[in-house]
């Protein structure tokens, strides 16, 4: 698809469609229609209320012509419009073109511009939502009958001249926060027999491969032996699939002021190990990657957004499987800074392979670490499927990440590291267990649980992603059924503010 510039006479231009948001306002609304000059003006006016279209947000009303099609798309109230409005409406729009195939397609950009006049911003969040709607996973499909493409070939926008680099630079940009979310996306749907933590390693070898200033190093079993990774040791030993620890390390071209590192919960698949998961528990644990996933997303654009900061993609992957080796209730493993844990239960797995993934962080001499993991049911019954968990050690590091999820509009809700639990989590026989005595708050105990791995004054952030890693249900109008790939853009807004 291609981007065309226009300043005016949309008539002449040769579109088939144009795609015009107003706001809920019915004067507003017959004003535009007079604007556009029909000669059965009044039927429509007739047609808007038969219709009953007042502007109201997710509302469309079409007007069929023989040369230029107009699909007023309501955008609710002027005072409630947001970036998150712009998404939705791009949504709107690609759903439409699904059904109503036609090649050129006309913007206006100032019709788009309630109440703020951020061109950048605007081409960006277009360009991101119109991908990230348009995805679909059907590489298993000999024939999907519900894929309708897109035919779309000229993407028309009116806009003044001096405007146009600007909307350009800026469409390029969300694309790249498009095309890392539909990565990690892609893997997160990818049936566990695949995605592997070989896969895993193998697509960490690729982004390194495609980016210059991106080096890999994938540890195998011996490697992680030598580096005393008993905790991530001992989960992994059940299964026949061969564990994979993955460091991306990226490098800005000028000397960077801070290093991070983006820690992701790689359980390629969740089985519970011996504390089997029950019922239909097991089902989607395929997903139990995601945090990898967004780490790995977040990595394939590092270089072309040219990120100030140095950043580090840290991935203890492995499965969780029941087998005569596996790992039992009782046992007590110790990760590589030498702090014993019990194993209260085999399917707490996820934070005792980050017990060691976080160590090794630490290693790097890292100022801040954000990991992601799909950690606990709990978390799910405590914020539903929309909203992440957020723990922060350090206000400032709190305030800049739900910053950065407000510019992305991923749900992300702020949650206490409650000293008073911590002792919830204290064994008899080792230093820490890795289930809470007490069945409430499993997501804040299971977060203070790593929180014991983080030494000394790095700042340190855990988002629990099990709720938005998966949409059961479209989780938003550009976020079909399946993987989210959650977090990535969220990550990308934060750093491209460092
Ligand atoms: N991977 C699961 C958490 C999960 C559940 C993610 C549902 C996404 C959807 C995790 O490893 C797990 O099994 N957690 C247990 C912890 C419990 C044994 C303390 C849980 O939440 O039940
Ligand atoms: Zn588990
Ligand atoms: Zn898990």
């Amino acid at each position: 698809m291609e981007l065309q510039f226009f300043q005016k006479d949309i008539d002449e231009q040769g579109f088939e469609l144009l795609y015009l948001p107003v706001l809920e306002d019915i004067n507003a609304i017959k004003a535009w229609i007079s604007f556009l000059g029909y000669e059965d003006e009044k039927e429509l006016f007739g047609r808007l209320q038969k219709e009953k279209f007042s502007g109201k947000a997710g509302q469309l009303f079409v007007i069929h012509s023989q040369d230029l099609a107009v699909v007023l798309a309501g955008c609710g109230a002027k005072e409630k419009f947001s970036q998150e409005n712009w998404r939705e409406l791009t949504a709107y729009l690609v759903k439409f073109l699904k059904t109503y195939q036609v090649n050129k397609v006309a913007l206006i950009a100032k019709t788009w511009l309630k109440g703020t006049s951020d061109i950048s911003l605007l081409a960006k969040t277009i360009a991101e939502s119109w991908h990230l709607t348009n995805y679909s996973f059907n590489q298993y499909k000999k024939s999907d009958t519900d894929k309708i493409e897109l035919v779309v070939i000229d993407l028309g926008i009116e806009l003044e001249l001096g405007k146009k680099r600007d909307f350009k630079t800026a469409w390029e940009q969300g694309l790249l926060f498009a095309s890392s979310t539909i990565l990690a996306r892609d893997l997160v749907n990818e049936p566990a027999s695949i995605m592997t933590p070989s896969f895993l390693a193998e697509t960490a070898l690729k982004i390194s491969k495609a980016n210059p200033q991106i080096k890999a190093k994938i540890l195998d079993k011996e490697q992680v032996e030598k580096l005393g990774m008993g905790a991530f040791l001992g989960i992994d030993q059940g299964s026949e699939e061969p564990l994979k620890f993955i460091h991306l390390i990226y490098q800005p071209k000028t000397k960077a002021k801070e290093k991070i590192a983006l820690v992701g919960k790689g359980i390629t698949f969740d089985s519970g190990g011996l504390n089997i998961k029950v019922g239909d528990g097991m089902t989607d644990m395929k997903i139990d990657m995601a945090g990898a996933a967004t780490v790995l997303g977040v990595f394939s654009v590092l270089t072309d957004l040219k990120i100030k900061a140095e950043v580090h993609g840290i991935i203890a992957a492995c499965e969780n499987m029941p087998s005569g080796k596996a790992i039992k209730p009782g046992d007590v493993v110790k990760n590589m800074q030498g702090k014993s844990i019990e194993i209260g239960n085999t399917d707490a797995e996820g934070r005792v392979t980050l017990a060691d993934a976080l160590a090794y962080a630490q290693k790097q001499k890292v100022d801040t670490i954000v990991d992601l993991a799909t950690l606990t049911g709990a978390c799910i019954v405590a914020l539903g499927s929309s909203y992440a968990a957020l723990y922060v050690n350090q206000e400032n590091l709190a305030k800049d990440l739900l910053k950065a999820a407000n510019t992305s509009g991923e749900k992300i809700w702020r949650m206490p590291l409650a000293p008073e639990y911590k002792e919830l989590n204290k064994s008899n026989v080792a230093d820490v267990r890795n289930i809470a005595s007490a069945r409430g708050g499993g997501s804040i105990t299971a977060a203070l649980f790593l929180q014991e791995f983080i030494v000394g004054d790095t700042a340190w952030a855990h988002l629990d992603i099990a709720g938005p890693a998966y949409a059961e249900k479209p989780l938003n109008a550009y976020t079909p059924i399946g993987g989210v790939g959650f977090g990535v853009r969220t990550l990308l807004e934060w750093l491209s503010l460092k």
